[in-house]
């Protein structure tokens, strides 16, 4: 079966002369894969999930994401591309906050052009799913750090994306709500959403992937397939 997304020899480099933030980095995830990218601060993996997100494009090597070329698209197709086949989660939620949950959920899915009745009716699925909906009414500014995370990912999952991107989504929230929303993600995998998902905490990514790349200096120095319980199953070590 083709990869749902696959880099080819991607390389990205922001200034000529320094070291390029992703060197040469060929990975690919197959539709239903939940993938933990680990690395140390600075190693390439936001620049990494940007370039599969079509938020930037590479200096050389090609980005597919069901089967479509990413880094050649135009900019009006980008934008459709990124509305439609990637959601993404962050660190810091970037939420709107002068909307409520529940229009913070509904814009992407207006702006991708949804008819109001089926987004409204999606929009009540994913807050129900992500057990939110009894703050669907709040303003972002009025809820925890675990709420605004599971008000993010339903945002990233309206427009029903092929992946949901994760930028070490439980970066700012406190350990029990990391494990809360990593059981989310897992929850939302279990039911078949592909996920990547970048993080620092080790035991989020044995715990909430079943996949394992690192990475330094923008290379894949590991690639490792988690067996239940989260020992390697198989291990493949790059040079
Ligand atoms: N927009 C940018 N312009 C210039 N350099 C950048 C930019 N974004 C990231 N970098 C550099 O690329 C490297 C990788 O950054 P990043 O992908 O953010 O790493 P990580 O997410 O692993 O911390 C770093 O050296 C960083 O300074
Ligand atoms: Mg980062």
């Amino acid at each position: 079966m083709d990869p749902l997304v696959q880099l080819e020899n991607v390389t990205k480099r922001y200034d000529n002369g320094a070291a390029p933030a992703v060197d040469n980095v060929s990975l690919a995830v197959a539709a239903g894969e939940a993938v933990a990218i680990m690395g140390p601060s600075g190693s390439g993996k936001s620049t990494l999930l940007n370039l599969i997100a079509g938020m930037d494009r590479p200096t050389s090597g090609a980005v597919r994401v069901g089967g479509e070329r990413v880094d050649l698209l135009s900019e009006t197709a980008v934008a459709r591309f990124r509305r439609r086949q990637v959601g993404m989660i962050f660190q810091f939620f970037n939420l709107l906050d002068d909307m409520t949950v529940a229009d913070n959920v509904l814009l992407p899915a207006q702006l991708a052009g949804t008819r109001t009745a089926a987004a409204r009716q999606r929009a009540a699925e994913l807050l129900a799913t992500l057990r939110i909906a009894h703050r669907r009414d709040a303003y972002p500014a009025r809820l925890s750090g675990g709420e605004r995370q599971r008000v993010a990912i339903a945002r990233a999952l309206i427009n029903r994306p092929a992946v949901l991107l994760a930028d070490e989504p439980t970066g700012a929230v406190d350990r029990a709500t990391g494990d809360e929303i990593g059981a989310l993600l897992l929850e939302l995998n279990a039911a078949g959403q592909t996920l990547i998902l970048v993080t620092h905490n080790p035991d989020l990514a044995v715990r909430y992937a079943h996949r394992v790349v690192e990475i330094a200096d923008g290379r894949v120095t590991s690639d490792a397939v988690l067996a239940d319980g989260g020992r390697p199953a198989a291990e493949r070590t790059l040079p």
